[in-house]
């Protein structure tokens, strides 16, 4: 049978993807090259609705693709593309935006967050309408699964309703994603703050762990990371978040579990396992830093890649596209 088609998108909305978009995303993007037919992408698009520098997007959006590239996405495994390449999806974007309810939409909680934030008033409709957006995303590729944190859930949960809703009021055209949870993935902590999660928006630069970050600042930032009470190396999320954090992390990176970490550390201090794991992370992101720049330094390759993708990504999304646009009159 034919593998299950799953869709993905992160934004280029930073220099460097953190530890926990790593280890809470992108690290299982490149497992599911295996086991799915895999679509994913840069979404571009999504990242102007705040304001933005063109520069600078175009700088990220680049960035991005290597560092994907550069953590194992092979673009003869999955279909790794950039959004703006793909113009089906603001198309769509249009048309579900047409059958989507104001009230629907103003229910979503995270554009009241965004939008509380910036002051409602200068809120874009853009960031009011990103979730249709992120619907058309997923419904142009007929989605399977889509991959997704606690924080989207309420997303595709309109994305749903917008197919179905499609489907039942001009013909069965779009497939109904199911929501995919995913086992191996790490919620990762803010060094500084283990009460919250490590966030490119939120967290202090000393709370934030980056790829491409240099791998001396990176090991500063663990020995000077935030711990917990006590002296002993265990894991308790609750009692001892810091801790446990770097516990996380640890057995991430490397082919330890964090029950044999806890073991290998008994008797010893929090300074040797920050240690040991300032270690890990410099060996884990070297390589993945010197790919990185590989990829950049050769623009050309990296565009004709992009390309590539983009055309893979336009042969489906077009027909989805066109199915919709004959479903409706056009
Ligand atoms: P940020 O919170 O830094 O703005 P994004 O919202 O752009 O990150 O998230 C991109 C992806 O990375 C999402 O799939 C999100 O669930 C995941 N992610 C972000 N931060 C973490 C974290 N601290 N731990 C685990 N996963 C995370
Ligand atoms: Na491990």
């Amino acid at each position: 049978p034919a593998r299950p088609r799953v869709l993905s998108g992160i934004q280029p909305t930073a220099d460097s993807f953190h530890l926990g978009n790593y280890l809470g995303a992108v690290r299982n993007w490149v497992a599911m090259q295996e086991t799915h037919d895999a679509f994913y992408c840069v979404v571009d698009l999504h990242a102007i609705t705040a304001g933005h520098d063109p520069v600078v997007l175009r700088q990220r959006t680049r960035v991005a693709a290597a560092q994907l590239l550069a953590v194992g996405l092979d673009p003869e495994r999955c279909t790794l593309f950039v959004q703006s390449q793909v113009p089906e999806h603001a198309q769509l974007a249009w048309v579900l935006s047409c059958i989507t309810g104001f009230g629907e939409a103003s229910r979503m909680t995270q554009f009241k967050d965004k939008s509380a934030k910036q002051g409602a008033d200068r809120s874009s409709v853009g960031l009011f309408t990103y979730p249709i957006l992120q619907a058309a995303d997923i419904l142009l590729y007929q989605a399977d699964a889509v991959p997704v944190g606690e924080d989207q859930r309420q997303h595709l949960e309109l994305t749903r309703d917008l197919a179905q809703r499609f489907n039942t009021l001009f013909g069965a055209t779009f497939t109904v994603p199911a929501p995919y949870i995913v086992r191996d993935t790490a919620k990762i902590v803010d060094l500084q703050d283990p009460s919250a999660k490590m966030s490119k928006s939120a967290s202090s630069p000393a709370g934030l762990i980056e790829l491409l970050d240099d791998p001396a600042r990176s090991a500063k930032k663990i020995r000077s990371a935030v711990t917990d009470t006590g002296r002993e190396v265990t894991f308790d999320q609750a009692a001892k978040p810091g801790v446990s954090n770097l516990l996380t992390i640890y057995a991430a990176l490397t082919a330890r579990s964090i029950d044999e970490l806890v073991e290998a550390y008994e008797g010893k201090g929090y300074g040797d396992l920050k240690k040991d794991l300032a270690a890990v992370v410099t060996e884990f992101v070297t390589p993945i830093q010197e790919r990185t720049r590989a990829y950049l330094d050769d623009p050309a390759q990296l565009d004709k890649l992009l390309a590539i993708g983009a055309e893979k990504a336009r042969a489906v999304a077009s027909t989805t596209l066109a199915a919709a646009y004959d479903r409706i009159g056009f």
